[in-house]
């Protein structure tokens, strides 16, 4: 029988943050064709914050309904096989992976099991856990968007919230494509940004993008701030619209349905789809140093409550790692920090 016990962020039922906490529990044991993972790291993003709250309602028929299928809250994680169930031919003990899945593994917590076929991949050469975590989730969003365009090498994009999880990985997929960049961020994170690959960079501070000159094949509202009628203007002639969100009385599904055929403006909504598939390309571009995660700052698990808290504010530089193992003495100053960010927002 096993008595090994971890640490977990447990939540009764769909709520807020508040409820979170952090719990020694019994840890898994892994089954035929599973892994037992030792979570090095892993992130608390903004999927994280909608099957922690259980809204939109609809995650519930993905994340468990009534109550959550996980006890435990997380998406995401990088870490080490420590144990295989029978069967196992994938990973083998030892090795160090990375994966994500949207309907939530458990992953805030300091081992999650997994059946060896779930999205996942071995971490490259010259990447940290934290690292590794933060490729997961603003990457296969960002990778769904974009590979539903005929991208060309040159076109012009104008990419909204490239800051975000979900923007910083868009850059970076986009640069490599060969795609001429604006991005528009704030004045404190212009060189954050310029180092990702932008071409040219509107501080939102200093200038509404909307009243841009210039004239774009596609425009890709990375955290969904902006509609396609305040935007249609500064497209070319068949050029395409994309938001991460849905917009207001979610115009952008049935504007992409609407605007689907013929030659003018376009709205493009996709559905993110085929996560391994994602995870695959990102680990291309990391092989080559072509993407890089952007990281805001990392933290103890038992802090996790103030990590949502954060991450809701929407105020997030990138992504927030958590590193269950840590002494939560490390990440004391930047806590303060956050808590300090998250009351100003
Ligand atoms: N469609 C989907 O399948 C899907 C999946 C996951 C997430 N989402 C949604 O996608 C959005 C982005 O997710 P994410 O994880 O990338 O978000 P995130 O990391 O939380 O994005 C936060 C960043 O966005 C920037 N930002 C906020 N308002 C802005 C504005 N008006 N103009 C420019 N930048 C702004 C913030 O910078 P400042 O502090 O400088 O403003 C911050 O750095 C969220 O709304 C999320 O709910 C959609």
């Amino acid at each position: 029988m096993n008595h090994a016990t971890m640490k977990a962020a447990i939540r009764p039922h769909y709520g807020p943050a508040e409820m979170l906490e952090v719990k020694e529990v019994p840890r898994a044991e892994p089954k035929a064709g599973e892994l037992l993972i030792r979570v090095e790291a892993c992130t608390v993003n903004r999927t994280d914050c909608g099957n922690l709250t259980g809204f939109p309602f609809v995650v519930r028929f993905f994340t468990g309904f009534p109550r959550p299928r996980h006890p435990s809250t997380g998406s995401d994680f990088a870490g080490i096989v420590v144990k295989t169930g029978a069967s196992v031919s994938r990973f083998k003990e030892g090795d160090t992976i990375w994966g994500f899945h949207d309907h939530g593994i458990g992953s805030h917590a300091q081992f999650i099991c997994l059946p060896e076929n779930a999205p996942m991949a071995r971490i490259p050469d010259g990447f940290t856990f934290a690292e590794a975590a933060a490729c997961g989730e603003g990457a296969h969003y960002a990778f769904n968007f974009i590979n539903k365009l005929d991208l060309k090498e040159g076109e012009n994009v104008l990419l909204n919230g490239t800051t975000g999880a979900i923007g910083s990985a868009g850059l970076q997929l986009l640069k490599h494509k060969g795609l001429l960049i604006t991005a528009v961020c704030d004045t404190d994170n212009v060189d954050k940004i310029r180092a990702l690959g932008a071409d040219r960079i509107i501080d939102y501070r200093k200038e509404d993008f909307r009243n841009d000159k210039g004239r774009y094949r596609f425009i890709f509202d990375a955290v969904g701030k902006s509609t396609f009628f305040q935007c249609k203007h500064l497209l070319e002639p068949g050029g395409v619209y994309i938001s991460s969100e849905l917009g207001p009385y979610g115009q952008n599904l049935y504007l992409s349905l609407l605007t689907a055929f013929g030659k003018g403006k376009k709205v493009k909504f996709p559905l993110p789809v085929n996560i391994q598939r994602s995870l695959d390309h990102v680990l291309s571009l990391m092989k080559t140093k072509a993407f890089r995660p952007l990281i805001d700052r990392s933290m103890h698990l038992e802090d996790i409550q103030d990590a949502y808290r954060y991450v809701a504010s929407g105020k997030k530089i990138g992504n927030v790692i958590i590193e269950p193992f840590a002494g939560r003495d490390s990440g004391h100053e930047q806590v303060e920090n956050m808590k300090e960010a998250t009351a100003n927002a």
